[in-house]
């Protein structure tokens, strides 16, 4: 499969997770790759793991909080390939706890990386993508459609990008560039290691049980296949699908449901 052949695509948050997946995918499917993230030696053992494939990747250490480091990874990207077909809109990190446990400080920091980091990285790519009649994919979450207790901050982040995905939707069409929401449910990842300073700390416990998660591998193949598909919308995992269902058709029994899996300690 040479989905990706003779195609561009940056990657925020490629350092680990759903975007280091996303980037080996997309360069197995024929693609070259830039990787952001603000793990240096991170970013840079997976550009060398792409080169390796044959593929050509630029390690571009970066902070989307940062002005200027998304912006300086475009013009890095124009520079070395003189352009840009997909951008994975990807970096991001949960701030978890009780409302009354979090302060204002803590839903900004949220909100810094995974709203003001989404829409920085969108403006510096704008013009890109329009001269290639590209394709945005903002990775969001099934918590952009349903809200879970403890999860307030990420949960506002997630329906913010939602909202951004669907109205930037209809404002990118003319232009050609057409806007990828990806929702995934749980994913086997660093995120619930990170704490809501966004620091890993392995003492954090995993608490979503093993068997409710699916490989970043698996959702990066489901990612890459939605943005070469420019499908508007693509929900990952069965249990998201199941859970945005009775969101829309049982809310209440999904509440119940929620509430009690929440009591019994069984979600994030
Ligand atoms: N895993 C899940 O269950 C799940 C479910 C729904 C949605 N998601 C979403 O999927 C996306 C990827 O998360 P993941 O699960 O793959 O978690 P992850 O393994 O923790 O990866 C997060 C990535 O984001 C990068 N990042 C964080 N803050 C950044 C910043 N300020 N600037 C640049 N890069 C930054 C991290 O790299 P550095 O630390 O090197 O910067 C890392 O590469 C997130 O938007 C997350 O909300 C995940």
């Amino acid at each position: 499969m040479n989905n990706f052949s003779n195609k561009v695509t940056l990657i925020t948050g490629a350092s680990s997770g759903i975007g280091a997946a996303l980037s080996l995918e997309i360069a197995r499917q024929g693609g070259d790759i830039v990787l952001v993230g603000r793990r240096r030696e991170r970013v840079e053992k997976i550009a060398r793991e792409i080169e390796a494939m044959g593929r050509r990747a630029l390690a571009v250490p970066g902070d989307v909080t940062h002005d200027g480091d998304i912006e300086g990874a475009m013009e890095k990207t124009r520079h070395e390939f003189g352009r840009v077909d997909y951008v994975a809109v990807n970096a991001g990190f949960g701030v978890a706890g009780r409302f009354e446990k979090l302060t204002i400080e803590d839903f900004r920091r949220q909100f810094e990386t995974n709203v003001f980091g989404v829409l920085r990285t969108i403006y510096a790519a704008k013009e890109l993508l329009i001269a290639s009649r590209g394709c945005i994919a903002i990775v969001g979450s099934v918590n952009g459609y349903i809200a879970l207790p403890r999860l307030a901050a990420y949960s506002m982040s997630k329906f913010a990008i939602h909202g951004l995905a669907d109205s930037l939707r209809h404002e990118m069409k003319p232009h050609g560039v057409d806007v990828v929401l990806i929702a995934p449910g749980f994913v086997r990842t660093e995120i619930r290691h990170i704490d809501k300073t966004g620091i890993y700390r392995s003492e954090i416990k995993d608490r979503v049980p093993s068997w409710l998660q699916i490989s970043a591998e698996r959702a990066a193949q489901q990612i890459a296949l939605a943005m070469y598909k420019r499908r508007p919308v693509k929900i990952i995992t069965n249990h998201a699908r199941i859970a945005i269902f009775l969101q829309r058709h049982c809310p209440r029994f999904l509440s119940a449901v929620l509430s009690s899996l929440s009591k019994r300690g069984l979600l994030i």
